[in-house]
């Protein structure tokens, strides 16, 4: 079965005037049929798949990993450039998100209200639960929390009922694509956990074939989460890694030199067969 990505937007830059920024956006195809897995930050996802010659009208379906500006602040602009489709998300995206850094209280989830993203799209799909977008291919819907070493994130929060809480990011899930060699996992920030989201999908699916997205290892996430997530990665050995985006360089480099040829970093422009 040919699955391909198309990394639209990313931290990263990667051939010759491909444009960077905090967001990310992944082209999945899957026998020739199209899905966007985010939207990424502002219109970069747009201006870089134009450089790789991306019709964007040819995606079937949007979906949101989670409720945070840098895979949902680029929405508009996608739906201005594909016409309307269906976008796909948890109904826990549309909550006010901040994080919180000294005396900074930013917002950070998505600015869009929900009639300007129904008018805007083919219809705005809410489900706290799996579901298929395209023939053998899914969302995870919500994550169980399973690992001791992926809890919440200390400068992250969630507006409910007028408080600021910690956010529990019940919206984070993953896109799955189901293989006869085992499932390709597509992340956004991986706030669930990757170890937790991997083992969710392996629950199902069995044997991961391979792992693209966000991990949330590089903002500063302690190095025992770091190590004790490249050691499950190790175990289960997916055929490619293609970590990108709130990866960090640091932790990129680290996995290249323990993944060796199973590891691709990624930036925006890449083109993968996995
Ligand atoms: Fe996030
Ligand atoms: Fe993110």
């Amino acid at each position: 079965m040919e699955v391909k990505v198309a990394i639209l937007d990313d931290n990263i830059t990667g051939p010759p005037f491909f444009k960077a920024e905090h967001g990310l956006s992944v082209l999945l195809e899957v026998e020739g049929r199209r899905f966007l897995w985010d939207c990424g930050l502002s219109d970069l996802a747009v201006y870089n798949a134009r450089l790789l010659g991306i019709d964007l009208r040819t995606i079937e379906r949007i979906g949101i990993s989670h409720g945070h500006m840098d895979h949902a602040g680029g929405l508009a602009a996608v739906l201005g450039a594909s016409g309307p489709k269906k976008v796909h998300m948890h109904p826990c995206a549309l909550e006010p998100r901040y994080m919180v850094a000294g005396n900074f209280k930013l917002f950070v989830g998505i600015t869009l209200r929900r009639e300007a993203l129904e008018s805007m799209s083919d219809g705005l799909e809410l489900s706290a639960g799996p579901v298929e977008v395209m023939p053998g291919v899914g969302l995870t819907g919500e994550v169980p929390r399973v690992t001791d070493f992926e809890g919440p994130e200390p400068s992250l929060f969630l507006l409910k009922d007028g408080e600021l809480i910690p956010d529990p990011f019940v919206d984070d899930q993953a896109l799955v694509v189901d293989t006869p060699d085992g499932a390709i996992v597509l992340t956004g920030c991986a706030h669930s956990g990757l170890v937790n989201i991997l083992k969710h999908v392996m629950e199902k699916h069995g044997r991961i074939r391979a792992v693209v997205g966000g991990t949330h290892l590089g903002m500063g996430a302690p190095l025992s989460k770091v190590e004790a997530t490249m050691d499950f990665l190790d175990e289960v050995l997916p055929d490619k890694i293609i970590v990108n985006h709130c990866t960090g360089s640091v932790v990129m480099s680290r996995m290249l030199d323990r993944f060796k040829d199973r590891f691709i970093p990624g930036h925006t422009g890449l083109l993968a067969t996995l």
